[in-house]
């Protein structure tokens, strides 16, 4: 109920400003959480702007300085923050980490992820808020309160993967930026997108998990009634480890060079495995087409399938007699 929720996100509030407070004004915060952010480029504006923090490693500085200023124990454990003992005492969930805070549509911190600093692959990269009554991860874009005016300025919405490309992204200036944040994209992630233009372009990670998310993603978007572009990275980059590598300018430039609406893009990569085989060939040409199939407005189907009669040198009427036919098994 209302008050709950509104005690849930008071507490998340607290612990925000809490692990805020951490990085920037303790020592161990400078030296170990500050220094990490600033190896990884962020400025000081990136930081106070996404409220980015850092959490002690201890095992209840966070849950302890909760309770002594009146946070109650119910709404700490519902949020994630704290974890309960058996013996009915509390510890942190969150420790030794550097912690990005997810907010609402409105504002309003809701979550948190909390990425490690060791290199260890034993321990999981980023532990994340479980599910509740504020926090449902598959209708949430980290990001989104940020980037929601520039997303309707810009009538363009950048999607990436992970939190750090969103802050990377945005500090270079490309503010309309947000990430799914792990999750596969979900139709509520695009329907939120939605509200504030229809044009989307995913920059997933330059790996085979990012394109392979890419592809499914696309299709979803189309299916939504939206459009969709796609920006790919060479293998092994993602959109922040790209902007780092090459700086602002020529990131920028890479999107502008390398933006491909759905159609290319798919070609493009099947293609590649393809190369002069008639059947792969063929093959390629159907996947293009289930993704035109998915588009709700026949007319703009129909200009896709020119763009793809174009592309792939095949005759555009044996392209649409496909495309009917799987309408037709759809319907
Ligand atoms: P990536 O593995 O691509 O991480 O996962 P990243 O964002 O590039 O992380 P850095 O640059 O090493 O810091 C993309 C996103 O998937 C989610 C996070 O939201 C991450 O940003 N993720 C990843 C998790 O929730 N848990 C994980 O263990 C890993
Ligand atoms: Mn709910
Ligand atoms: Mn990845
Ligand atoms: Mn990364
Ligand atoms: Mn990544």
């Amino acid at each position: 109920e209302d008050n709950r929720r509104e005690s849930l996100m008071i507490v998340s509030g607290y612990a925000a400003k809490f692990f805020h407070e951490s990085l920037l004004d303790t020592d161990e915060g400078q030296s170990i959480g500050l220094s990490y952010f600033r190896e990884r480029g962020f400025t000081n504006e990136t930081i106070k702007k996404f409220e980015l923090g850092y959490s002690p490693d201890q095992w209840e500085a966070f849950s302890s300085s909760a309770i002594r200023n009146g946070y109650q124990e119910e709404f700490l454990v519902e949020s994630g923050l704290s974890v309960k003992r058996d013996n009915g005492t509390l510890y942190d969930r969150y420790r030794g980490r550097v912690m990005f805070p997810i907010h609402s549509f409105t504002g309003r911190v809701i979550a948190f992820g909390g990425r490690t600093l060791k290199t260890d692959k034993a321990v999981p990269k980023y532990v994340n808020s479980p599910e509740s009554e504020i926090y449902h991860k598959s209708n949430i874009l980290y990001g989104l309160y940020f980037a929601k005016k520039s997303i309707r300025d810009e009538d363009n919405c950048y999607l990436v993967e992970g939190y750090a490309d969103v802050l990377s992204v945005s500090q270079a200036g490309i503010e309309n930026v947000v990430a799914s944040s792990g999750t596969s994209l979900t139709v509520e992630q695009i329907k939120l997108i939605s509200r504030f233009t229809k044009n989307i372009t995913i920059l997933y990670d330059g790996d085979a998990a990012g394109i392979k998310a890419s592809l499914r993603g696309l299709d979803m978007i189309l299916e939504q009634g939206l459009n969709v572009k796609v920006v790919s990275f060479p293998d092994g980059h993602d959109p922040d480890s790209y902007v780092r590598k090459v700086g602002t300018a020529a990131f920028k430039k890479h999107i502008e060079e390398n933006r491909k609406d759905f159609i290319l893009y798919k070609t493009t990569l099947l293609l590649k495995d393809a190369a002069g085989d008639p059947i792969k060939r063929a093959d390629v040409i159907r996947e293009v087409v289930e993704s035109i199939a998915k588009i709700p407005d026949s007319i703009k189907a129909s200009v896709f399938i020119k763009e793809c009669s174009h592309i792939m040198q095949i005759d555009e009427r044996a392209l649409l007699s496909e495309l009917n036919k799987m309408r037709m098994a759809k319907a």
